[in-house]
């Protein structure tokens, strides 16, 4: 098939070109290279591989993505600002980026006829994990409180006796529950993706994704994921500050499985017996639990660096705990995940921080 990757000199995109490469298909690059994201731009190019055309635009120049989706089967759209949306200075930034992006594309795919989407969606979605009261069952507790978080008190409680909950893996069929800016404009591609399929009879495979690291991950900035921040520490001799008191829940996936997943999403979008208007979330996670203060241990032993920090600190818009019941891949779409996570850090923590 012939794939647009759309942000394919990004973290996420780069991995996705390479998989997409390799299982024999042709590619066809779309980024726009922004210099906040690449200030290396020679590298930046040097991640797509030779023989693959790179078309540097940005996903909201309709007439630039209608020239990219000639002859294209499926869209593989990662091109997005990442990052936890706290700032709300930056909200037009992410809502343009994230959400009229997606809907330039949408548009330019529709009048284009290329009927096959691939979007990368986020666990953001789904806001504070699936929790369980021992008395209350299966509860929703609402965003932490500043004070309750200044206490130390970083566990929700439930919201009907405020006694402690146990958490669990949230599936697809959670409610959404977005609750900071990048959250809220991932859950409005997903809304946009969904109603493109209905109204073009397109297919779309929302992938959800959770804790990506691996190589190329984006180094430290106020928007890098815990793993960079953590590794970026180390690299300069600092122990990496693990915030709250590193109980968080998260599922750390490397990147070589997001990658095959998104291969094994695209294909699938063409299944015969997936209805056209059809839009399916699915969940990428390892399928295993690890908290963040085990991240900062496995990273300080694998650079052999100084002991983490726990330092109480914290974010507003953190979630407590949030891990994936990635089920519905594995069973759907044959997908495994292959990098085990000392593995996966080991080789992390290997790669030059440049
Ligand atoms: C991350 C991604 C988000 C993605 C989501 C999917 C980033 C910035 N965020 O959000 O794009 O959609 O996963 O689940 O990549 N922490 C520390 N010390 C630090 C920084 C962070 O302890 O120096 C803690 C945070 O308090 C948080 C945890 O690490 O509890 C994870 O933070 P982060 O990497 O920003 O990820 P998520 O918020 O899970």
């Amino acid at each position: 098939m012939r794939v647009l990757v759309t942000g394919a000199a990004g973290f996420i995109g780069s991995h996705a070109v390479e998989a997409f490469t390799a299982a024999g298909h042709e590619v066809v690059g779309l980024d726009v290279l922004l210099p906040t994201v690449h200030p290396d731009q020679e590298a930046a190019r040097a991640r797509i591989p030779d023989g693959i055309e790179l078309i540097r635009a940005d996903v909201r120049n309709i007439a630039a993505v209608r020239r990219a989706l000639a002859g294209i089967d499926v869209v593989c759209h990662q091109a997005a600002m990442v990052g936890l949306g706290l700032d709300l200075n930056d909200a037009p930034d992410y809502a343009g980026c994230n959400d009229l992006g997606t809907a330039v594309l949408l548009a330019a795919m529709a009048s284009e006829s290329v009927g096959r989407l691939v979007l990368a969606s986020s666990m953001v979605v789904y806001g504070e994990g699936r929790y369980e009261c021992a008395e209350h069952g299966l509860v929703a507790p609402g965003p932490r409180t500043e004070s309750a978080l200044r206490q130390g008190r970083f566990e929700p409680p439930c919201p009907r006796c405020g006694l402690p909950l146990a958490p669990g893996l949230v599936d697809e069929d959670a409610r959404l529950d977005p609750r900071n800016v990048y959250a809220a404009t991932k859950a409005a591609q997903e809304y946009l993706a969904t109603s493109w399929a209905r109204a073009a009879g397109g297919t779309v495979a929302m992938l959800r994704y959770h804790n990506v690291y691996g190589p190329r991950m984006p180094r430290d900035t106020p928007y890098a994921g815990v793993a960079a921040i953590f590794r970026s520490a180390l690299a300069a001799g600092r122990a990496p500050r693990v915030f709250e008191d590193g109980g968080q829940r998260r599922d750390f996936v490397h990147v070589r499985d997001v990658a095959a997943a998104n291969l094994a999403a695209a294909v699938w979008t063409a299944d015969a017996e997936v209805s056209a208007g059809t839009g399916r979330a699915l969940n990428v996670g390892s399928g295993t639990v690890r908290t963040v203060g085990e991240l900062a241990r496995g990273l300080s032993a694998a650079l052999g660096g100084p002991e983490p920090v726990v330092t109480g600190e914290f974010r507003l818009g953190d979630v407590r705990h949030v891990t994936a019941d990635s089920t519905r891949l594995r069973e759907e779409l044959g997908w495994r995940p292959r990098v085990e996570f000392t593995e996966g850090l080991a080789e992390f923590a290997a790669v030059t921080v440049s």
